[in-house]
């Protein structure tokens, strides 16, 4: 099929934070190169995104901002799109999933899925804090990862390890709302049947092949992606639901019986916002939002961090199928994480570089953070961003080579022709770019342009966007070697037919530079472009025009052409300025972390004789149930290998009894025996406390039997 235009998405950010360099190198930088590439080559691009304002993220904002979930969004919302803006993230349409058109569209799908009976309705049991009446899924709802550890996963996910998880997994579940241990209640849900799409799905991943069609070149997808998919799909996928009890979100249409209380998943109703998005901006600009959704020649690109890979590659395309006549992307270019000074980019740690302050305290200096968060794009593996690196990549390479290339070619320009590009020789041989020949003006040296052009778009094609800034960088560091080698300076007295030659030649760089670097600095494009004395790009296909010319071997600055006054594009950052903000990284995170914990003093020294009286033993939880009349104590019957303990525990605040036959546990086996409500307890539990003051069983290592010592 031939491509006739694009549609290219961007996640969603939630609104409930500011934007940071994680989100900007993840999702968006990425994108902005790909569609003004795309617009400088006079592709039919549409780019939409939006603030993705329901789910747990924002209520449970809210409630931690003791504010409304509307006042979250609307002011994050803001704050996103004028981050974005300050960025120069070029979007046709920065929408919200609030707004009414976006309710509609999703409610749309949701109830033709239904009427197609798409949908499984299912009852199941799910956690609910009674406290506060309400159902506790996703975000709502932490506890220990049961694949590796860390006390506060949640839901949904474990941020540490990225484990996709559910709450029933979830060990020593807790409510994030009040704190408290959740309880089981039934409830019923519309559920979409991911196993009966496992078939398709796997082909089209895999293969490319959509019934019985080419759709995709699986090879031009990025490994990592394909990667994920493929572990999803051999671990076979299940039923998953698409609604929740909640109250903010999208309702579940009313005419749907049941419907009461509902609203859609997040996860349903934000990637529709990419639709909903297109049909707002079809209706401000004469458009039909259908051409770019429906139109087989319309491609499809979702841009995204690695965390969004099952949404767009599995679970969005099944119900774009599902409801029939949508086009499913043919690309998915995620990228991985990027760190932040050796530790994980964290709003809640306060450890990120926030792009609305970068934009206060680095004025005008968007593309050097552009630059060198491409230059460390997560395109294949995690990334880290460091202020020292910051400071390398505008030093050295953007003010040694790009800044200087270009400004000694203005300075040269103005100090021997008088601004004006000089009439030249085009015979006239100098030291080109395949040194040591002497090349021809046209034959070589603009076909050479031309050809390094292609190979730096081919990189963009194939969303190798380092790659591509690395190509750019080697055109100008061609510049300042051609300079360095004809030696102006030294030879305008004595061969000025050489210089005029080597002169011109680099000021048809400096112009092609100006145009190629519009996808990844396109402030500095305008600028470049202002002092050669030519008007901004304005993404109408200049660049297919450039290498029209150069391919001819047209010049691009003819002759008597005047320039204008030479400035630096790009000036040295001083130590003082990165130590400055290590120091406020540094700060901010102290600030917001929680206060350390009071050591308990430790009691007096004993002897080895004294805890060697201790007998330790490992064993299985068999049975637990709550205690008549007593709120705190569980009564556990536990399995040492040769005998059954009962046992009394003081953790029923802290853990449900369902969730615990079966835990490995470690007990003082030889504590004299003591009766608790008419029941005789032998023997006692050890627990950790973790930082929040919920408790976690101390474990025996995997091989230790029931019964064996632990010593
Ligand atoms: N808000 C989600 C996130 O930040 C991304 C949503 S992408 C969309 O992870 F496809 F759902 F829109
Ligand atoms: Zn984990």
């Amino acid at each position: 099929m031939e491509i006739k235009r694009y549609l290219v998405t961007s996640a969603l950010p939630y609104a409930n934070g500011p934007l940071h360099i994680g989100h900007l190198t993840g999702a968006y930088l990425p994108a902005d190169i790909y569609v003004r590439f795309l617009r400088l080559t006079g592709k039919e691009v549409v780019w939409v995104c939006g603030s993705d304002e329901h789910g747990a993220a924002i209520t449970v904002k809210a409630r931690k901002e003791n504010t409304t979930p509307g006042a979250i969004i609307d002011k994050y919302h803001e704050q996103l799109k004028m981050a974005l803006a300050g960025m120069a993230i070029d979007f046709n349409i920065y929408h919200r999933t609030s707004e009414p058109i976006h309710h509609e569209t999703s409610q749309d799908f949701f109830r033709t899925l239904y009427e197609k009976g798409e949908f499984q309705e299912i009852e199941s049991q799910q956690y609910y804090d009674e406290s506060a009446g309400q159902f506790l899924a996703d975000r709502y709802i932490m506890g220990t990862c049961p694949k590796c550890g860390n006390p506060n996963a949640y839901g949904d996910q474990c941020e540490k390890c990225g484990s996709t998880l559910s709450p029933t997994e979830l060990i020593n579940p807790r409510s994030t709302l009040s704190g408290t241990i959740p309880v089981m209640k039934p409830t019923t849900h519309w559920y979409l049947p991911l196993n009966q799409h496992q078939e398709w799905l796997k082909t089209w991943i895999e293969t490319g092949m959509l019934e019985g069609v080419k759709h995709h070149e699986p090879e031009t997808w990025k490994p990592h992606v394909l990667g994920q998919c493929k572990s999803w799909l051999d671990s076979g996928l299940e039923p998953r639901s698409m609604t929740r009890d909640l109250d903010w979100g999208v309702d579940v249409p009313k005419e749907i019986p049941g419907s009461e209380g509902k609203k859609l998943y997040v996860w349903l109703d934000a990637p529709i916002g990419y639709i909903s998005a297109t049909k707002a901006w079809a209706a401000t600009h004469h458009e039909t939002w259908e051409k770019y959704w429906k139109d087989p020649e319309t491609a499809l690109i979702h841009f995204i961090g690695k965390d969004n890979i099952v949404f767009h590659c599995l679970i969005f395309p099944v119900i774009l199928k599902s409801y029939g006549g949508y086009n499913l992307p043919i690309n998915v270019p995620a990228n991985q994480f990027m760190n932040l000074e050796g530790d994980k980019v964290s709003t809640s740690r306060n450890w990120a570089v926030w792009i609305h302050e970068y934009l206060e305290e680095w004025p005008g200096q968007q593309d050097l953070l552009r630059y060198y968060l491409i230059k460390t794009m997560p395109e294949q593996r995690d990334s880290e961003f460091t202020w020292k690196g910051f400071q390398e990549a505008n030093n050295n390479e953007l003010v040694n080579n790009l800044a200087n290339f270009f400004n000694r070619v203005c300075v040269l320009l103005h100090k021997y022709y008088q601004g004006e590009i000089p009439a030249f020789n085009p015979d006239k041989a100098f030291v080109g770019t395949e040194e040591p020949d002497f090349d021809s003006f046209h034959e070589t040296e603009l076909l050479y342009l031309h050809d390094r052009i292609q190979d730096l778009n081919q990189s963009i094609r194939e969303f190798r966007f380092r790659d591509a800034l690395k190509s750019l960088m080697d055109m100008s560091s061609t510049g300042n070697s051609i300079l360095q080698s004809n030696e102006p300076w030294k030879k305008e007295q004595s061969d000025p037919e050489l210089i005029k030659v080597v002169i011109n030649y680099c000021a048809q760089l400096a112009t092609a530079l100006s145009v190629v670097i519009r996808p990844f600095m396109p402030f500095t494009s305008d600028k470049m472009r202002a002092q050669l004395g030519l008007s901004p790009l304005r993404d109408e296909d200049e660049l297919n025009q450039l290498l029209d010319a150069l391919s001819q071997g047209e010049v691009l600055l003819p002759p008597g052409h005047k320039i204008n006054e030479a400035s630096h594009l790009f000036s040295r950052i001083e130590d003082a300025r990165i130590q400055a903000q290590l120091d406020k990284l540094k700060r901010g995170a102290a600030l917001s972390a929680p206060a350390p914990a009071v050591h308990v003093p430790l009691k007096e020294t004993i002897s080895i004789d004294d805890f060697n009286k201790t007998d330790l033993r490992a064993g299985t939880i068999l049975t637990a149930d709550r205690v008549p009349k007593a709120d705190k104590l569980l009564h556990l019957t536990v399995d040492l290998g040769f005998e059954k303990r009962t046992i009394l525990s003081g953790i029923a605040q802290h853990f449900q009894p369902e969730v615990l036959p079966g835990r490995r546990v470690v007990i003082v086996a030889n504590l004299a025996p003591r009766k608790m409500k008419g029941i005789e307890s032998n023997g006692m539990i050890l627990l950790s406390e973790n930082g929040d003051g919920s408790l976690r069983f101390v474990e025996p290592s995997d091989g230790a039997e029931n019964g064996s010592v632990v010593k």
